[in-house]
């Protein structure tokens, strides 16, 4: 018998950017899109259109873009956020408005300060309003882990009656157990009498690492459609990992009685794309995606494995993309191979000028680094868009003298709004040195969160690929650099960071809107 077809609703460039620091721009968004399209997902929920005039246009570009994948944004169940999200969404030829409202008493009492019925009658009104755009309506009952199940069959039904398609069930705050999931979902299903007119769906958070097992055990209940992320990025411990749900569902197919239309093979370049874009790495042991998630270190298991892949392996590697297409370019490729390389990439450069810059990036590396990885390429062309935004801070030299017991003397020249600037810091270590440096220039009274290097491929000539998290006034952000050198790659970063703590805030996060 043909299994049901499990829907796959990605939400990285919205929840997932909810996390802090992991905004995206635009640009990067369409390249996430095109990832994700890749990957054949059935759904893309690219932002929160209303949200700031650059969630607007990111979202547009994105369903400009993407052109098999249905392209969806959220709004809030207001007018406003619905006409917004509906011009938002309009180039996509699959268009889906996703419309929420709480419907918890906390909720509702605390933070909507309106009564039951008057939130059936916004959800109803909203579910309404966005038909009128759109023949595909998800409507999302949030923070519905914690709500009464009476009340959400009352608003769930309605919202159908509406015209809602997908009926989505947010456990908002990661608060669900698996056992329980289950049972509320089932029950649910039953009370709601047009339940078989609409796609059950569930929207898990990871607060106590439960997010793949509930979204799971809802499956199992009768939703047919899973909301997650790449990596399980999001909202303080993140959401279902899109990765290990899909993987979870395709190598127990012989209990789970679903299938997605996943192209698993582009599942590692996507997690990497979304690492790099976002600043947040993949730690080595996670699943799937992870560096080791593949890697047999004891020799018990290194000899299963070799006598009988099996023994212990429940996946193959190289079905979920890892060391697929490993080195593809040299010293002596041409610009052919290279552009070539950026379109299997899905890296979309806006005319001539801007691939001839990424060549003459592309062949510096070459000069320094004797194979060049996909890694390699996408970290370059992170460079180069964030070289493209507007800065206050760059570098132009860095020398750094470091010797044992001795303290590190770094001597930088940068440029601050335009202006050649000087900067010279002694430190406990070279980035430290660094650092010290700028900040006596930039003078920024941020807090550094996070400072972290990862090599981006293996071997000693690797490029270093640094994050810094740093917040201001309860704000955060993420810079990123990259370079062989790992001194120059911390320099990068930081100025990345520091040139996006002083940016005035353009966007705002959907949770903390006012209002509904
Ligand atoms: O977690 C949540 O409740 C959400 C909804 C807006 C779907 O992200
Ligand atoms: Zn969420």
């Amino acid at each position: 018998m043909a299994k049901d077809r499990l829907i796959i609703f990605d939400t990285t460039m919205r929840d997932g950017e909810q996390s802090p620091g992991a905004s995206m721009t635009r640009d990067e968004k369409v390249r996430i899109g095109k990832a994700l399209e890749r990957l054949k997902v059935d759904v893309i929920e690219a932002g929160f259109a209303v949200a700031s005039p650059g969630d607007f246009e990111a979202v547009k570009a994105v369903a400009s873009a993407v052109t098999e994948s249905t392209v969806c944004s959220l709004a809030r169940a207001l007018d406003k956020d619905i006409e917004v999200a509906a011009d938002a969404i309009a180039p996509a030829p699959r268009r889906r408005i996703h419309t929420f409202i709480a419907t918890s008493p906390i909720h509702m009492q605390h933070k909507l300060k309106m009564q039951p019925d008057q939130v059936v009658e916004q959800a109803v009104r909203a579910v309404k309003k966005a038909r009128q755009y759109t023949d595909d309506v998800e409507f999302s009952a949030e923070d519905a882990g914690r709500s009464d199940l009476d009340f959400l069959a009352r608003v769930f039904e309605a919202a159908i009656d509406a015209g809602a398609t997908t009926c989505n069930f947010p456990d908002t705050v990661g608060y669900n157990l698996p056992f329980q999931i289950e049972d509320t979902i089932r029950e649910l299903l039953t009370k709601i009498p047009n339940a078989d007119k609409a796609i059950f769906s569930v929207h898990c958070h990871n607060d106590l690492g439960l997010a793949v097992a509930n979204s799971l055990a809802a499956v199992r209940a009768g939703c047919r459609q899973i909301e997650c992320t790449i990596n399980g990025l999001g909202e303080r411990a993140g959401n279902t990992s899109l990765e290990e749900v899909v993987m979870a569902v395709r190598t127990r197919a012989d209990i789970v009685d679903v299938e997605t239309g996943i192209d698993i093979q582009h599942i590692v370049p996507a997690s990497r794309l979304v690492s790099s874009v976002t600043g947040f790495p993949v730690q080595p042991n996670k699943a799937i995606v992870g560096a080791n998630a593949f890697a047999h270190e004891s020799g018990i298991h290194q000899d299963g494995v070799l006598k009988h892949r099996e023994t212990y392996e429940i996946m193959r590697a190289e079905d979920v993309g890892w060391n697929t297409n490993r080195m593809v370019l040299g010293k002596h490729s041409g610009r052919a191979a290279f552009k070539s390389r950026l379109e299997e990439l899905g890296i979309v450069l806006a005319d001539d000028d801007a691939l001839n810059d990424a060549f003459a990036r592309f062949k510096d590396l070459a000069d320094r680094k004797h194979e060049i990885f996909d890694e390699d390429i996408q970290a370059l062309m992170n460079a180069q868009q964030i070289e493209a935004e507007e800065a206050r801070f760059a570098l132009d030299d860095l020398i750094v003298t470091s010797q044992m017991g001795v303290a590190p003397v770094a001597k930088l020249k940068l440029r601050v709004d335009g202006r050649a600037v000087d900067a010279e810091a002694q430190g406990d270590g070279p980035v430290d040195a660094v650092y010290k440096a700028i900040e006596s220039v930039a003078d920024s009274q941020s807090d550094l969160k996070l400072y972290s290097v990862n090599a981006i491929t293996t071997g000693t000539d690797s490029q270093g690929e640094v994050t810094v998290r740093l917040e201001k006034s309860g704000r955060i952000v993420n810079g990123l650099g990259a370079d062989t050198d790992i001194v120059v790659a911390s320099a990068k970063a930081y100025l990345h960071a520091l040139n996006l703590i002083m940016r005035p805030l353009d966007r705002q996060h959907p949770q903390k809107s006012e209002g509904i």
